[in-house]
């Protein structure tokens, strides 16, 4: 992968697009209430944008969204915040799958040898072109969900590291993987995991927060999958109404200071998300 900034995982057609999903509303209904024309929702969906800022506030109101998001994504200003405070180490794992870039993370000490995985993206040739050379065995592999471009590598991250445990959510189907309770942090060297069942992208998916059992202060990772992204959420394949109510539960359980490291898309904060993200109203 190429250095330099990291895009947003949707623009304001996706956003647009999955808000119109989410709500039930048909493109009419939403033009009635927003007074836009049909004609310029469905552009915009299809990324020919020709919507003045009034017309994405009216937009925010009828579908629910975070108007200030809404709009910095309309100007392409979406905002990032710093990543600071994390008392370990994460490193991002970004990887092409077909139009898309997936993202897998390697969380651990500054400097050690031995880190957590969480997801492994669509193959092992991929993650290994990441691979901090210091990192040369891991404690656990976590999985969100079992789509390809998030798990696919798994049986080769296994036949390169041999016996590690690997968390995978209620009725995933990943073959020998172990579930973790809902809530209830398990202590992975000085790591602590918490794992959160939280379908919606799919049925079975889940998140994970890393705390350290050394720094218990410092700000925790949030690592959201296809839940939540820097300006987004992931698509609602399974059903919209849990996702909403999954990422709301999200957002009241974990701690504001938790730095969010989702499946697609550049790292985030949650309290930088519940101030702009258009879907965190
Ligand atoms: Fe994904």
């Amino acid at each position: 992968m190429t250095a330099g900034p990291i895009p947003l995982e949707d623009e304001l057609g996706d956003v647009l697009e999955k808000a119109l999903r989410r709500s039930g509303f048909s493109d009419e209904e939403v033009a009635a209430r927003s007074g836009v024309t049909v004609g310029k929702i469905r552009d915009a969906i299809d990324y020919r944008y020709d919507l003045d800022a009034a017309e994405v506030r009216r937009l925010a109101g009828a579908l629910k969204l975070n108007e200030v998001g809404l709009g910095a994504l309309r100007e392409g200003r979406y905002p990032l915040p710093e990543i600071t405070g994390l008392p370990f180490c994460v490193w991002p794992l970004r990887m092409r799958h077909g139009v898309g870039v997936s993202n897998a993370y390697l969380v651990g000490e500054c400097g050690g040898s031995e880190a957590l995985l969480f997801d492994v993206g669509s193959s092992f040739e991929l993650l290994a072109r990441e691979w901090p050379a210091h990192v040369k065995s891991l404690g656990g592999v976590f999985l969100t969900h079992a789509e390809p471009e998030h798990a696919g590598g798994l049986r080769e991250v296994m036949g390169h590291f041999g016996r590690v445990p690997v968390f995978a959510p209620v009725g995933s189907g990943v073959a020998g993987a172990l579930s973790m309770q809902e809530g209830r942090p398990q202590s992975f060297g000085r790591m602590a995991v918490t794992s959160y069942d939280t379908p919606g992208h799919v049925e079975a998916h889940s998140c994970y927060l890393v705390a350290s059992g050394a720094a218990p202060r410092g700000a925790p990772l949030f690592v959201a999958g296809d839940l939540l992204f820097a300006g987004s959420v992931g698509g609602a394949y399974h059903c919209r109404h849990e996702l909403a109510r999954q990422l709301e539960r999200m957002l009241e359980v974990i701690p504001a200071a938790a730095v969010v490291a989702p499946g697609h898309g550049p790292m985030t904060t949650l309290a930088h998300e519940r101030r702009f993200n258009p879907f965190c109203i």
